[in-house]
């Protein structure tokens, strides 16, 4: 018997099962399970991303400061206070690293991503899960969970995978009210497709005791490369350049995400595009008996009559080749999450729901 143990908390952590992308017996699929995005990514991206294979034998910078230049001159953010991960898993993680550990309590919401418990785990820290009200974040819980081991508080806003928000007030009152050694981390993955909000920057801008992290993964569609940020106070960022390491990305990687940064009028266009079917299939949705909140996001929760009925709409969609996400470790049993694709697919989905309902 060996006497090699891992850390504590470490096989409390169940492995992370990632959305399907096949069906078997079907070549073709229409995946609908990631929120990715329909139109791939931008012309520009590709471009970089062609540019950049010339340079494989070369190590990439370390300092990311074209990436963040130009963040900052898109997002009209400081570049010293924005840092660069693999994915914005991995900035969530250097918090996590940076700012918990044993015995010390970490708390998400209700419906909140999954990836925070487990980000809590890794470093023996206790994660803390607070009921949400009707679906949405609920400030007060949160600050009534708060205790002298709190370290950090993760908020999905817009929620994954209910689509749902709170105001940039409400963000306010809770960074305002929480107690002074404790980290407000907002997961703004979702914030481009929400219509006028900044993500929380302009709160974080002023506060010290914020952190909001972005993702190339979804409006920019580049879930594949493995690309995020975030944006702090400097000493913040201070910190977490400690843990991160030099060459955490790629010259393809840092290349491709600021031609995609700069490709503002590709954004436009897909975050209108989203907005646009994003109502039609909620509406549709709706008017089939499905009950559906107001979604900020790129994807909307379709709640069924029950569990069996959720599980009996996503085995329709899977026999008409049609892969979307069961909820039920969210919180969801009776649920479905649908990202929103393009014109057809959201088509394709209303039709097939229909048929399930007996409608069509
Ligand atoms: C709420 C939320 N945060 C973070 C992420 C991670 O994104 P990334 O691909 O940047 O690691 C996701 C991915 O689905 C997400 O849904």
């Amino acid at each position: 018997m060996t006497a090699i143990r891992p850390q504590p908390g470490i096989m409390d952590i169940a492995l992370y099962t990632s959305g399907a992308s096949s069906i078997a017996g079907k070549s073709h699929v229409l995946k609908l399970s990631s929120n990715e995005n329909p139109a791939g990514f931008s012309d520009a991206a590709k471009e970089a991303f062609l540019r950049a294979a010339h340079d494989l034998h070369r190590y990439p910078g370390t300092d990311h400061a074209r990436l963040r230049g130009a963040i900052g001159e898109v997002q009209g953010l400081d570049p010293e206070r924005i840092i660069c991960g693999v994915g914005s898993d991995e900035v969530l993680q250097f918090v996590t690293q940076s700012y918990a550990g044993v015995g010390d309590e970490v708390i998400y919401t209700e419906h909140g991503f999954s990836l925070y418990p487990l980000l809590a785990l890794a470093v023996g820290a206790v994660p803390v899960k607070v009921a949400e009200k009707q679906r949405r974040v609920d400030v007060d819980a949160i600050l009534a969970a708060c205790t002298e081991r709190t370290r950090i508080v993760f908020l999905t806003n817009p929620g994954n995978p209910t689509g749902t928000m709170i105001g940039e007030a409400e963000i306010a009152r809770l960074s305002d009210a929480l107690p002074r050694q404790v980290l407000l981390v907002l997961d703004s993955a979702y914030c481009e497709f929400a219509d006028g909000y900044d993500g929380g920057a302009s709160l974080v801008t002023t506060r010290p005791n914020m952190i909001m992290t972005r993702t190339f993964s979804k409006i920019h569609g580049l879930g594949g490369l493995r690309i995020g940020w975030g944006y702090a106070a400097r000493e913040i960022i201070d910190v977490l350049n400690r843990v991160r390491q030099p060459f955490n990305l790629s010259e393809v990687q840092l290349s491709v995400a600021e031609a995609a940064m700069r490709d503002t009028a590709w954004v436009e266009k897909c975050r209108a595009d989203n907005a646009k079917w994003r109502a039609w299939l909620s509406h549709a949705l709706t008017e089939l008996g499905v009950a559906v909140d107001e979604s900020s996001a790129n994807f909307i929760l379709a709640r069924f009559a029950s569990e069996a009925e959720a599980a009996g709409c996503d085995a329709h969609l899977r026999d008409n080749g049609i892969i979307v996400r069961r909820v039920n470790g969210y919180g969801f049993p009776e649920g479905l999450r649908i990202t929103v694709g393009d014109e057809a697919a959201c088509r394709q989905v209303v039709h097939a729901v229909a048929q399930f309902k007996g409608l069509r």
